[in-house]
């Protein structure tokens, strides 16, 4: 018996966020958002996208790539999921509203969020009810890798880094090294307090 069980699982926990990301995107298009207020929306956004991504590349894609196998997790990771939503994110993460116009800014961010979007579709309608369905994946795994992904995300990078290893064990030690770097990048973004969205 795990001693674990009582952690959500990592799905619903993947999804969660998923859905976090949806409704951050949404205010970002909303009424009455000005420059300012839309620049630090996008700066949350590419905090929360870099640290999901993280976790799930240390927790869940290895899990993906022992049970469903290497093109289930090479397609996630690639240029139709991780992969593209880096380089563009990182495009973004060079940009402000202020140096490159709201325009500009905008456009190259909602170029990630359709990658984004489209990689959502793809984990919640195609590989998560296939990896659920697989023999040997029960409430207690799930709910022990849910509570690896919460973790995870604690040492997470929280800014993307498109070149940076995203397989383990590889990934586990450039994130390590990575993280305090990003943490003192964020501390003038966020005036020392990363957003609780
Ligand atoms: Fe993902």
């Amino acid at each position: 018996m795990s001693t674990t069980s009582s952690h959500p699982s990592v799905i619903s926990m993947i999804n969660q966020d998923h859905s976090k990301f949806k409704s951050l995107w949404k205010e970002y298009n909303g009424p009455n958002m000005n420059g300012e207020m839309k620049q630090k929306l996008a700066w949350a956004l590419i905090r929360e996208i870099a640290m999901h991504s993280s976790a799930e590349e240390e927790v869940m894609y290895p899990e993906v790539r022992k049970r469903l196998g290497d093109e289930a997790a090479d397609h996630l990771l690639g240029m139709e999921g991780h992969q593209k939503l880096k380089d563009l994110l990182y495009e973004v993460n060079n940009m402000t509203i202020e140096k490159n116009g709201e325009a500009a800014f905008t456009a190259k961010l909602d170029e990630a969020m359709k990658v984004l979007m489209h990689h959502i579709d793809d984990e919640e309608g195609k590989f998560w009810p296939r990896f659920e369905a697989l023999p040997g994946v029960d409430a207690d795994l799930l709910s022990h890798l849910g509570s690896k992904f919460e973790s995870a995300k604690a040492h997470a990078v929280t800014r993307p880094h498109p070149w940076a290893p995203n397989k383990p064990p590889l990934n586990v030690v450039a994130n390590m090294a990575t993280a305090p770097l990003d943490g003192l990048a964020d501390m003038w973004r966020f005036a020392g307090n990363p957003p609780q969205v």
